[in-house]
């Protein structure tokens, strides 16, 4: 539940200096990006990275991502870079896009999970970028949820979520995009997608002019990536959208409190809630997460979610709605 004492400021020129003043006190802001809002602390700072964990309950071994602004040297926090990774960060950034990379040795361990590699990102919200840079580091962040929920994509979400433990949250309003970035790794030979998101294969394959290989689970995964840390409550299940009606139908015919999730309008009797995109991929992305929260606080029995098409963005939704449902069979 939201606790009355937690604190959200709108994104004035003030918050933001105040917001940077907590980060350099070591405390934690929650911030708005153009994918999901971040929970960010100084990622130079040893203790601060150590409560975002601990206030997230995430696994010290699941590394975080390091967020720059425009103006800051990739070159501080990483080495060895290579000119597909330049390539990439030139034509994306800033952007939905994380790059993994070799890390810098004065990088902390407690940001990289113990890992030789870091991932780093430039967020392309304008609030993000203000702060980072009035704060002139960079911020440490992972998604503001706790862990085992989904990413939270409204300064509402992240106080339903963190309450006081988080020190300020900036309101940057509802998330553009809606899904985490898409994650990128770079082996001797190949460029490997390991997160979905909005920077489709499709877009990095045209900026380097070569293919890139989908390595969403195998040994080389982002760490945290196959377990269903994208999953809300509620179970889910998916078809597609020319079987909802009936799908939906049966589990409201057996007394349950049903909702529905779909690419298009659909009329089914008897549902508790019914959100559709209007056949949208946009829309859904950027809407999805909120109604998966709105699922688990209507204390819905199953949600039936229609799948939008496998391409573009459908990818990423499609993807993170697969490891939402694989917690509930
Ligand atoms: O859009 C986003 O990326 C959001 C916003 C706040 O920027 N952040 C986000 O962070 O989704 P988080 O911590 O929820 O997810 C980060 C993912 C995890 O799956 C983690 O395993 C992966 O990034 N990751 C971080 N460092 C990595 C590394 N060195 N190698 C492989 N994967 C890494
Ligand atoms: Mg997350």
């Amino acid at each position: 539940m939201m606790s009355s004492d937690v604190l959200i400021l709108d994104a004035t020129s003030a918050s933001i200096r105040r917001a940077a003043e907590t980060l350099r006190a070591g405390g934690l802001v929650a911030l708005p990006t153009e994918t999901v809002y971040g929970l960010a602390a100084d990622a130079s700072n040893v203790a601060a990275v150590s409560q975002v964990f601990s206030v997230k309950g995430r696994p010290a071994d699941h590394p975080l991502i390091v967020h720059l602004s425009k103006e800051m040297d990739l070159g501080d926090w990483a080495q060895d870079v290579p000119e597909d990774a330049y390539r990439l960060a030139g034509a994306l950034w800033p952007g939905p896009l994380t790059l993994v990379l070799k890390r810098h040795r004065s990088v902390l361990t407690v940001v990289t999970g113990g890992l030789e590699t870091i991932a780093v990102r430039v967020p392309a919200h304008p609030v993000a970028q203000r702060l980072i840079e009035e704060f002139g580091r960079g911020v440490a962040a992972p998604s503001a949820n706790r862990f085992g929920r989904v990413s939270p994509t409204s300064a509402h979400d992240v106080a339903c979520d963190l309450g006081e433990e988080v020190d300020l949250i900036i309101d940057g309003g509802p998330c553009e995009i809606g899904v985490e970035s898409t994650i990128v790794e770079f082996g001797d030979s190949e460029v490997s997608i390991l997160r979905h998101g909005a920077i489709s294969v499709e877009v990095l394959e045209r900026v380097l002019g070569r293919r890139v290989r989908v390595a969403l689970d195998g040994p080389r995964r982002a760490p945290g990536m196959s377990q269903s840390h994208y999953a809300p409550a509620t179970p889910l299940e998916l078809c597609d959208q020319d079987e909802v009606s009936w799908r939906a139908g049966e589990y409201v015919s057996m007394g349950l409190r049903v909702g529905v999730v779909s690419t298009r309008s659909v009329e089914v009797a008897g549902t508790v809630a019914l959100w559709h995109a209007a056949g949208d991929v946009v829309t859904f992305a950027r809407s999805l997460y909120r109604w998966l929260r709105q699922a688990d606080a209507a204390e819905l029995d199953v949600v039936v979610v229609t799948l939008p098409p496998d391409e573009g963005l459908g990818v990423a939704v499609r993807d993170r709605l697969q490891r939402a449902a694989h917690r509930s069979e």
